[in-house]
């Protein structure tokens, strides 16, 4: 299948990666995921809008009991990361919980930074990052991130489950910023 282009508003996004190469990452990610949690039942913790489509794929191929829950971040405006952090929408009690954040994508890292914060503060018993994507070098945060599909390139991406200012999160493939 040839895939085009497509345009969200005014900017042309051009084919990046195909939803056959992502579902075999996350089937990966999956297989990875569940041999670390054996045995136990873990919280996966989708950070919301973007983690949508990565956090019921990634559960669709565990194994194993786990609990789902949710927190809304925002830190992006357009294409542009900001430092301003905000929670819209609050997770459940998790004190004593072992905890796997999902993340679409990991830029910058401040919105990372501000949930693992967070994250302590509600006293959970274990915490780990899994991120669909990561932007290796814009990434500088100490915190480590314990597991990671794909390392990309410094340029904006939208599709599966990602935006360009809420468009684009349904396209089942990657694409990326066209220069
Ligand atoms: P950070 O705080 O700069 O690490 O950005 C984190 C959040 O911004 C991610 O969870 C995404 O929701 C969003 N984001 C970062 N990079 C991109 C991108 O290339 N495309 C779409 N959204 C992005
Ligand atoms: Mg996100």
């Amino acid at each position: 299948m040839v895939q085009e282009n497509v345009k969200l508003h005014d900017l042309v996004f051009q084919p990046f990666i195909s939803a056959a190469e992502i579902e075999s990452v996350v089937q990966r990610m999956a297989k990875t995921i569940s041999e670390a949690y054996a045995g136990e039942v873990p919280v996966i913790l989708g950070v919301l809008n973007g983690s949508l489509m990565f956090l019921a794929d990634l559960i669709r191929n565990m194994e194993g009991a786990c609990e789902i829950d949710f927190i809304k971040l925002k830190s992006y405006e357009g294409t542009n990361s900001t430092e301003k952090v905000n929670e819209l929408i609050g997770c459940g009690n998790l004190r004593g919980k072992k905890v796997l954040v999902v993340e679409d994508i990991v830029d910058t890292g401040n919105t990372l930074e501000v949930l693992v914060d967070l994250l302590h503060k509600k006293e959970v018993a274990d915490l780990k990052i899994a991120t669909l994507f990561l932007k290796p070098e814009v990434y500088k945060k100490a915190h480590k991130i314990d597991y990671v599909g794909v390392e990309i390139p410094n340029k904006f991406i939208v599709g599966y489950g990602m935006d360009y200012n809420e468009l684009g999160r349904n396209i089942p493939g990657v694409y990326q910023l066209k220069a």
